[in-house]
């Protein structure tokens, strides 16, 4: 007798699309096939697709940012709305104060996030400061410990770390095993061109954008996979917005090296001019990198379909808009520089891709399956217990239905943010009824998980990046 059955519908992983009933046992898939016995529970999958329940690598989750801000969801919120969007697992970011252990930051995260989760989690570590004790000691423990990727940043004044830190941090992924992911822009740039900004006056949010231009993000991308070859280690590059950047990975990738790109929905839909919204508006869309034009999307959606990227990420990093702690600040009221960074997104991350990927043929259904979840369990050290449909794999399953129409709502969506970025765009296909560690969590649209059962899942090492070739 098995605990569930999905009967009759259409499974899709990263390699096949096959008619198939999935059953379950325990939390696991235990069968694929046809006429495979009772089941204390079923569910009729006719005209649904059976996908891997979605994994969103890059999300930000009750993170500070600056005094005064608050992010605008925590785990509990935040992975409420990762659930309603077809996701089963999110891995959220462990920020490290400067001169603070990082077991103290995992401490305070595991208090925030545990039993306050709908959908399984995942730490990385965000090394804001890596000193001798932090590489040398601390980190080798925690890759051990199940915190095998670090992410760092070449900008923001109190994160980013210059070019001899960023050395000796991805030494001690080279040393431990661990996988990089690096914020690519140069900072140094974008405060000479803040300051040309605001000495001219310009101080609305469009000049974020104007701040950070693609040479920006296009240097530091350069910058960051020559110090990966140097150390002679893999390397993600995250959240890439433009051509330029792309070329940067594919041109590393020719020379031999492992280089991982991650793309995500804002730089596929929105563009700059997004950010030059009446009334301050335009602050909605303040994310680092920002938004760029119609050709940038036109190259990300050809670095989707060609392999430049093998993961696409929300970077849900939300941030109420009309909130005094939020997008309009005191001072983020006055000038663009203190509009805090970052968009909500992940729970219309998979709809976008569905809709606008594989229903406009853009890509394909195990296309679709790979940038959305099996390449993250691959790439952050979750395969094969997550990210595909398997015997012995995690009961983590999202039911779609591509007949599902919907027109994006900030008021049907469940993040605690007060606005979507992609508020009226038409959808095709949804996610219906998800399925967590074998438990029904979502039946139809209707909630019927908990935020206790989400569980942390410790990870091991990379297995996309488990070579410096390809
Ligand atoms: O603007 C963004 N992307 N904020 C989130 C933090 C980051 O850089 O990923
Ligand atoms: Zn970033
Ligand atoms: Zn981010
Ligand atoms: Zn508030």
């Amino acid at each position: 007798m098995f605990d569930l059955l999905i009967r009759n519908g259409t499974v899709a992983t990263a390699s096949d699309v096959f008619p198939a009933d999935v059953a379950v046992k325990d939390g696991v898939i235990v069968q694929i096939g046809r006429d495979l016995g009772p089941a204390a529970e079923t569910i009729d999958a006719s005209g649904r697709y059976v996908l891997p329940g979605g994994i969103d690598s890059h999300v930000h989750l009750s993170q500070p940012q600056a005094p005064g801000i608050v992010m605008a969801d925590d785990f509990e919120s935040g992975t409420r709305s990762a659930l309603f969007g077809g996701n089963t697992t999110v891995l959220p970011f462990c920020l490290q104060e400067k001169g603070r252990p990082l077991r103290e930051a995992l401490t305070a995260y595991h208090a925030l996030a545990d039993g306050n989760c709908y959908t399984d989690v995942s730490f990385h570590l965000i090394v804001s400061d890596p000193s001798e004790a932090v590489l040398g000691q601390e980190l080798p423990a925690l890759v051990e410990d199940g915190y095998t990727s670090f992410k760092i940043f070449m900008t923001y004044e109190d994160l980013r770390l210059n070019d001899a830190e960023i050395l000796a941090t991805m030494d001690c992924a080279r040393r431990t095993g661990a996988l990089v992911m690096v914020h690519c822009e140069n900072e140094d740039a974008i405060r000479y061109l803040i300051g040309r900004h605001e000495a001219d006056g310009d101080v609305a949010p469009k000049a974020h954008a104007t701040t950070r231009p693609i040479a920006v993000e296009r240097e530091a991308t350069h910058r960051a996979v020559s110090l990966a070859e140097v150390v002679d280690v893999p390397v993600v590059i995250v959240h890439v917005s433009n051509r330029e950047a792309m070329e940067e990975i594919e041109r590393a990738r020719r020379r031999g090296r492992k280089v991982i790109g991650e793309t995500c929905p804002q730089y596929l839909m929105l563009t700059a001019d997004d950010l030059d919204g009446m009334d301050w508006e335009g602050a909605k869309f303040v994310c680092s990198p920002p938004p760029r034009d119609s050709a940038s999307q036109e190259a990300c959606w050809e670095g989707i379909e060609r392999g430049v990227f093998d993961l696409y990420s929300s970077d849900h990093c939300p941030f109420r808009y009309d909130d005094p702690h939020g997008k309009l600040n005191p001072k983020g009221r006055e000038s663009f520089r203190h509009i805090p960074n970052g968009i909500p997104g992940v729970e219309t991350r998979l709809p976008i891709l569905f809709s606008e990927g594989v229903m406009k043929g853009r890509i394909d259904l195990c296309r679709f399956v790979a940038l959305t979840a099996t390449n993250h369990a691959k790439t952050y050290g979750l395969y094969p217990k997550k990210g595909t449909i398997a015997i012995g794999a995690d009961a983590d399953i999202a039911i779609w239905n591509p007949q599902a129409t919907r027109t994006i709502r900030h008021a049907d969506l469940h993040d605690a943010s007060d606005y979507s970025p992609y508020e009226g765009l038409e959808i095709a296909g949804w996610p219906t009824t998800v399925v967590l560690g074998g438990a029904v969590v979502v039946d139809n649209g209707v909630l019927t998980g908990h935020a206790r059962a989400g569980r942390y899942v410790s990870r091991g090492r990379s297995s996309l990046a488990g070579s410096t070739r390809p």
